[in-house]
């Protein structure tokens, strides 16, 4: 396959989306990538930023012919963009909730749908949606982010299984704690409900610590890179320091894993 393909991260302003539109830039990609307001962050030169907003179906429509207007095709779509939102599951609104599924599970999705024609035509294409650890190990008061990951990646195996004969390859990257822009932008809920105070500050503080200790963002870059260059590739891959949780959540008592978990998010005294 030649590395002139034309891939287009969403989400490419920062973090993951940023370092993986370097890296495939510096592999002769043709890299475009998505941030809702390109001019307002710097941007990598060379890939080439389009407006848009993974929640509206306008916009993505109109991002997405943009591209084809100028490329002719798409190789591989990177569904990277999104946010967490944190509080208590009882504390967060119906609305709130919404809005974190709307960007990190219908963003992906309606960025496929809008893709896909495209993708069939050419009988050939690849999508990569990077979910989270968080789907296969739920972090308290962030239920909603990880239900929204969890359901990108129950979603993505059906969609795999249904494109595959189409010529079109579906795989997903399930990040541990990286040091990204996300615990910055990371939104909380209005409403909180004094029982939980004590144990969401001792829970978010330790998300807050996660992330700024988090690893190379760069590490998710290649991890991109492994799996579009890569012949035959896998549905799923972990990557970064935590993913060993991965396997052990299914190789121990689920009592241990539980008491790891709690240890870990500080809940119990
Ligand atoms: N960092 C981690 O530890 C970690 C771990 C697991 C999974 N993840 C996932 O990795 C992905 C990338 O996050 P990151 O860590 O690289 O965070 P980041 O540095 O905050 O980057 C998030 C990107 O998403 C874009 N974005 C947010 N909402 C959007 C929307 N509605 N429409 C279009 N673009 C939107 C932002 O662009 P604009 O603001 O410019 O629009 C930005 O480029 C996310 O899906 C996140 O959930 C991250």
């Amino acid at each position: 396959m030649p590395e002139n393909r034309v891939v287009l991260i969403t989400g490419a302003s920062s973090g993951f989306g940023r370092e993986t539109a370097r890296l495939l830039l510096g592999r002769g990609f043709k890299v475009y990538g998505t941030s809702r307001n390109p001019s307002a962050k710097p941007q990598e030169s060379g890939v080439g930023m389009l407006a848009l907003d993974v929640d509206s179906d306008d916009s993505v429509q109109g991002g997405v012919k943009e591209l084809l207007d100028e490329t002719g095709r798409l190789d591989i779509l990177v569904n990277n963009a999104g946010y967490v939102l944190t509080g208590g599951a009882e504390e967060t609104s119906i609305a709130e909730a919404k809005a974190q599924l709307e960007t990190d599970f219908f963003g992906p999705v309606r960025m496929t749908k809008a893709v896909l024609p495209t993708m069939r035509k050419q009988g050939s294409g690849q999508i990569v949606n990077i979910s989270s650890l968080a789907a296969v190990l739920p972090v308290p008061f962030e239920s909603y982010y990880a239900a929204a990951k969890a359901a990108l990646l129950a979603w993505s195996e059906a969609l795999r299984h249904e494109v595959k004969s189409l010529g079109i390859k579906v795989s997903v990257i399930e990040p541990g704690f990286f040091k990204t822009n996300l615990g910055n932008t990371r939104k909380t809920t209005k409403h909180t409900i004094r029982d939980y105070d004590e144990l969401r500050q001792r829970a978010t503080a330790a998300l807050d610590e996660d992330f700024e200790n988090g690893a190379d963002p760069r590490l998710v870059g290649e991890m991109v890179l492994r799996i579009i260059t890569s012949g035959n590739p896998k549905l799923e891959y972990a990557v970064g320091r935590e993913k060993r949780y991965k396997t052990l959540k299914h190789l121990m008592p689920q009592s241990i894993i539980e008491n790891g978990v709690r240890r870990h998010w500080k809940l119990d005294r």
